[in-house]
């Protein structure tokens, strides 16, 4: 290592004594990858040693998204965190933000590096990130997510690296790093294919600003994913078939880029999609690259992916490293705000595939907020992309929790996605596509082709109770019955009637 950056190098320990109660940290990050792994648990010790001593410490983190829980877990815990944006799904986070232990501000991922340029958001002290490699001229060179990143190296005061040798020197040219003017001076996004580059493969900050370096070697901490479940691969299946339909009839050109979601389901719908012979090569503008990256490269599928995160299991983080150089030539991180800019989605004609909690049957969304109430993990990218795809297709399975929740009701109890943006809806029961239709044929065709058989009927009654009794026939809500779906399951656990 060079000497300038030697002299730099300290235990993960002593880099925690770095940050101070009221730090704003803002991390590297992205769905469980590329996430800062050996400082953090050293952060929620300090918190709690000072707590001890009756001594205040917190502090607010700023992420590309969701972290591992050597960040999320441990500071959550050590109850270190008094602010956090704009993503997360570790459990124990989740329960503090719905317990009211932590502000957690849920923000579309596109706006956050703008916001925090803008000074929307309190400007980041400190910029914690898992870096491949940094040079003494101050090139650092990300590991496996773009995030936000770029912006807050740029932004803070001090950085603290953490110099994983797990992906090594090798994985240095996946990323495309460019952060776009201020308006009014910004000027058009030259993306107009999915492997167009248009930055540098590495983020350059004044050398003196790194405060510190500490030598790591561990891969991301992903949740590894089930095998598909026989309702994702029915919806992958309906989705599959749609698409084939589609391409048939001449609405959906061949060459338009998928976006897909995270979890499960998405992963399913792309395994489907590399396995079937009928359907041609794909690319990706996406936010998170899953496993099902390898089902497109095997099948020989894949033209290229453009995303934000690596978010792969451990075998497929080994893969990578194996086979680095074919990757390269498949694959590249971009800036989240690059990578779900409206701009580009809209340009490049992207269809964009995510999951829901729950949708009502005039096609308004919720993916969010578990009963209008508790949150669960965040809006993420899907709203960027489903507001600009070329076509927005929502998935679901029809029932959760046993069958005790339907996911098509009445009225959404929180609005993610509004009826003027969504366009396909997906469950295990079918497909509804309801493109150009009024409320009440969106209502009738979503019932039909979506719901649960044990919710069909209820649905079925109250759209037309509505078309009785509700104040207009265009949008036939009953506003003082609108809820008696959720209200029903808080009362006796179901939502269907005993
Ligand atoms: N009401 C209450 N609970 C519900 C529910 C509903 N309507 N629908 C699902 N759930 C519960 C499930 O039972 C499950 O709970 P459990 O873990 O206790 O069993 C949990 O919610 C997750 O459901 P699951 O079917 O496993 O969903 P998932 O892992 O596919 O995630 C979202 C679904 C909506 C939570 C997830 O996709 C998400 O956070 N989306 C928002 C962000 C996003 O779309 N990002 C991608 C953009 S690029």
């Amino acid at each position: 290592m060079h000497p300038r950056l030697a002299e730099k190098l300290m235990t993960a320990e002593e880099a925690a004594e770095l940050i101070v109660d009221g730090d704003v940290i803002g991390a590297s990050g992205f769905t469980l990858s590329g996430y800062p792994k050996a400082v953090a648990p050293f952060i929620a010790a300090k918190a709690r040693r000072l707590h001890a001593n009756g001594e205040p410490f917190s502090i607010a983190l700023y992420t590309g998204a969701s972290t591992g829980d050597e960040m999320d877990g441990e500071l959550t815990r050590a109850n270190a965190l008094s602010h956090r944006i704009p993503y997360q799904s570790h459990p124990d986070l989740r329960n503090a933000i719905n317990t009211g232990a932590v502000e957690f501000s849920d923000l579309h991922l596109s706006h956050v590096a703008q916001y925090v340029r803008s000074g929307f958001l309190k400007k980041p002290t400190v910029a914690l990130v898992d870096a491949v490699d940094v040079t003494p001229e101050g090139h650092i060179y990300l590991s496996t997510s773009g995030g936000s990143t770029a912006t807050y190296l740029m932004m803070a005061d001090k950085i603290i690296i953490e110099l994983n040798a797990y992906m090594g020197e090798g994985f240095k040219g996946f990323h495309d790093i460019f952060i776009p003017k201020p308006p009014p001076m910004r000027e058009r996004i030259p993306i107009y294919k999915v492997d167009d580059r248009i930055g540098m493969p590495y983020v350059a900050v004044p050398p003196e600003k790194i405060a510190a370096i500490v030598q790591t070697n561990a891969p991301d901490g992903t949740r590894p994913l089930k095998d598909p479940a026989d309702i994702d691969l029915t919806i992958a299946g309906h989705l599959v078939e749609f698409i084939k339909h589609e391409r048939a009839q001449g609405r959906l050109p061949e060459g338009l880029p998928f976006q897909s979601g995270v979890g499960n389901v998405a992963n399913a719908v792309l395994g489907t999609m590399a396995k079937d012979p009928t359907l041609g090569s794909v690319c990706l503008y996406t936010e998170v690259i899953q496993d099902s990256v390898f089902d497109l490269i095997d099948y020989d599928k894949l033209i290229f992916a453009s995303g934000t995160a690596l978010t792969l299991s451990i075998p497929g983080q080994e893969r990578v490293k194996r086979e680095m150089d074919m990757f390269k030539t498949k694959v590249l991180l971009r800036q989240q705000e690059i990578s779900n800019h409206p701009e580009i989605i809209r340009r490049l004609g992207t269809v964009a595939m995510n999951t829901a909690l729950e949708f009502d049957i005039f096609g308004n969304v919720n993916s969010t907020h578990v009963l209008g109430s508790h949150m669960m993990n965040g809006i993420g990218g899907s709203a960027d992309f489903t507001r600009n795809a070329y076509l927005p297709i929502f998935m679901s399975p029809s029932v959760a929790k046993g069958g005790a929740i339907s996911s098509v009701v009445p009225m959404v109890s929180h609005a993610d996605h509004s009826e003027h943006s969504t366009k396909i809806f997906v469950t295990e029961q079918g497909l509804a596509d309801v493109r150009g239709m009024a409320p009440v044929n969106r209502a009738r065709h979503i019932i039909d082709r979506c719901a649960h058989p044990d919710y069909k009927p209820l649905l079925k009654e109250y759209l037309e109770y509505g078309l009785k009794h509700a104040p207009s026939k265009h949008t036939p809500q009953v506003l003082r019955r609108a809820f008696e779906f959720h209200l029903r399951y808080e009362q006796t656990g179901s939502m269907l009637p005993k």
